[in-house]
């Protein structure tokens, strides 16, 4: 098991490895990735928007931009509690409070709304980004740990983000785990409140015990190999408790390489049971600084919550 800030120099050592996890969406986008040799992060591209010099202004640009859309929102005390947390989680990480944060805010007040979210022991979120979906699900109390899976290069970027919390700072708040007794060591040890899992190790998962796994437009740009082996592990989940995932992605997206992702032909089961399954409402548009200042997403966003079944189909269930 790594501890705390060494998990940084671990992953940093990795860099020059191939990840074999990453898409060729991805193996173009981490070509732009810099970390300095201090394990500072100097750019990032194609998640989040980073930090920019000049924060006061971009905050400020963001707030403006924001505004519509936070006003079309049905807003409610839970609303408000969890914007704050999320502006204030910005504060720490030394991030904007971008649209990718907005997002996450508007996600979890949904699933609130719905009454579909409790308080769970263990969530997995995979393909975070600045850890912004794990720091919310910590600092609002949804959740009490979060397993954060990324690629091991923006993996780096999430540790170092949580890191940047005076609560999860310490060293045995984060840890990174390699095998399946580092992994249910982790699980059982309360002062862990993040643990970290390169892609590569996805069949750890299984050992987490985790209820509920999200993954917000990263499924799309993951080859269906890595979709298929993130659901049999869902399905391994399922079959020790009840087991949910919050899933909202493009309805379809064509990868650098020519493949093209689709939502409906991810490994779904006939048994599955969906609480909803729809466009998702709060990402439809984007906002940029040139005119007309909102656009449309390149293709519509599905978003689906749904009660995992252990079996895949029907023919699976009479096999057995
Ligand atoms: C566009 S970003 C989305 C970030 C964030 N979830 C959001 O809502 O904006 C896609 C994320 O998926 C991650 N990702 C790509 N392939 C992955 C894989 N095989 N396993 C886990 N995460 C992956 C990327 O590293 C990145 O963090």
């Amino acid at each position: 098991m790594i501890y705390g800030n060494f998990i940084l120099k671990y992953l940093k050592d990795k860099f020059l490895k191939e990840d074999p996890q990453s898409s060729s969406h991805w193996q173009f986008f981490h070509q732009f990735l810099e970390i300095d040799n201090n394990l500072n992060i100097k750019q990032t591209l194609g998640f989040g928007d980073g930090k920019k010099k000049y924060k006061l202004l971009a905050d400020l640009i963001h707030r403006i931009f924001q505004f519509p859309l936070i006003f079309l929102e049905k807003k409610s005390s839970y609303f408000y509690r969890l914007y704050k947390i999320g502006r204030e989680n910005t504060f720490y990480t030394g991030n904007h409070f971008s649209l990718d944060a907005l997002r996450q805010v508007f996600t979890l007040n949904y699933l609130k709304k719905k009454e579909l979210i409790l308080k769970h022991r263990i969530c997995i979120v995979i393909g975070d980004g600045f850890g912004s979906l794990t720091s919310l699900l910590l600092r609002s109390e949804l959740s009490e740990k979060v397993i954060m899976v990324n690629l091991t290069k923006t993996l780096f970027v999430d540790v170092a983000s949580i890191l940047a919390f005076p609560e999860f700072s310490n060293n045995y708040a984060i840890v990174l785990v390699r095998s399946k007794r580092e992994m249910e060591e982790a699980i059982s040890n309360t002062s862990v409140k993040v643990i970290a899992l390169e892609a590569q190790n996805y069949h750890l998962l299984s050992a987490s015990k985790a209820e509920l796994a999200f993954n917000i437009a990263s499924m799309q740009e993951m080859d269906m190999v890595n979709i298929e082996n993130y659901f049999k592990q869902f399905r391994n989940l399922a079959k020790q408790k009840q087991f949910y995932f919050y899933c909202c992605n493009r309805d379809s997206k064509i990868l650098p390489d020519g493949s093209e992702i689709c939502f409906d032909k991810y490994p779904w089961s006939s048994n599955d049971k969906h609480f909803f399954d729809e466009k998702c409402p709060w990402h439809t548009h984007y906002y940029t600084i040139r005119p007309p200042f909102y656009k449309k997403y390149d293709g519509p966003i599905k978003h689906r919550f749904t009660l995992v079944s252990e079996n895949k189909n029907d023919k699976e269930i009479f096999k057995k």
